[in-house]
């Protein structure tokens, strides 16, 4: 196995999109859900924030992907004026869903400006591919100038809790969902 990390492109975008479905917890979801939550979790980053997102290549093969937003106000603003209202109107019920992303994003805004996305493909887990990823992402985020970098994690996602722990990436709250973040 030679994994190379490299810059997304956009011919990449399919490939992350179904990494993202192939770990989801909620495969069932019906298919205009499923779009939204893709919007949100990884298109959004593949438009707006394209430099801060790489891929791990096994051959020509996408076995991984990490995405990040270092500019939380472009977030917000995307998020606010442009997705919240679609969304909505296909979901209502997503409204207090939604509000709480943004929230979490600013309550730790001040240490932890960038937020980060990650998946590794079934099958090529476990095999350092996470690590070499997140570690090509934290040295761009500090050269950009970031302070720091958060995600959030279910923690019945053991092995992705114990992965960031291993990383770096500290318990710094608890939102329902943990609040992981590390100083770069
Ligand atoms: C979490 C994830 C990104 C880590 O990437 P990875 O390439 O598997 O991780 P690495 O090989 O670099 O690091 C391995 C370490 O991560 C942890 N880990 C990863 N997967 C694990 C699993 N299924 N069970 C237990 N620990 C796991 C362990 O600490 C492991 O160390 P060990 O093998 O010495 O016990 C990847 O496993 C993944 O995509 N998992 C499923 C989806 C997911 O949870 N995504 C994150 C959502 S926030």
């Amino acid at each position: 196995m030679s994994i190379r990390i490299v810059s997304f492109e956009d011919r990449h975008l399919d490939d992350i999109r179904s990494i993202n479905l192939s770990v989801s917890t909620h495969p069932d979801r019906p298919a205009d859900e499923k779009a939204l939550f893709q919007h949100l979790y990884i298109d959004y980053y593949a438009i707006y924030s394209k430099d801060s997102c790489f891929v791990a290549l096994d051959g020509e093969e996408v076995v991984g992907y990490i995405i990040a937003e270092p500019c939380l106000e472009c977030y917000r603003r995307h998020f606010l004026i442009d997705y919240m209202p679609t969304a909505i109107s296909l979901r209502p019920e997503f409204e207090q869903y939604l509000k709480n992303e943004i929230r979490i994003y600013e309550k730790y805004h001040s240490q932890y400006d960038a937020h980060l996305h990650m998946d590794v493909k079934p099958g090529h887990q476990r095999k350092g591919i996470g690590t070499m990823l997140i570690q090509r992402e934290f040295e761009h985020l500090k050269e950009i100038g970031c302070k720091g970098v958060m995600l959030t994690v279910s923690p019945s996602r053991i092995g992705a809790n114990s992965f960031y722990e291993k990383n770096g990436m500290e318990l710094i709250g608890n939102e329902g969902a943990n609040v992981r973040g590390k100083k770069l």
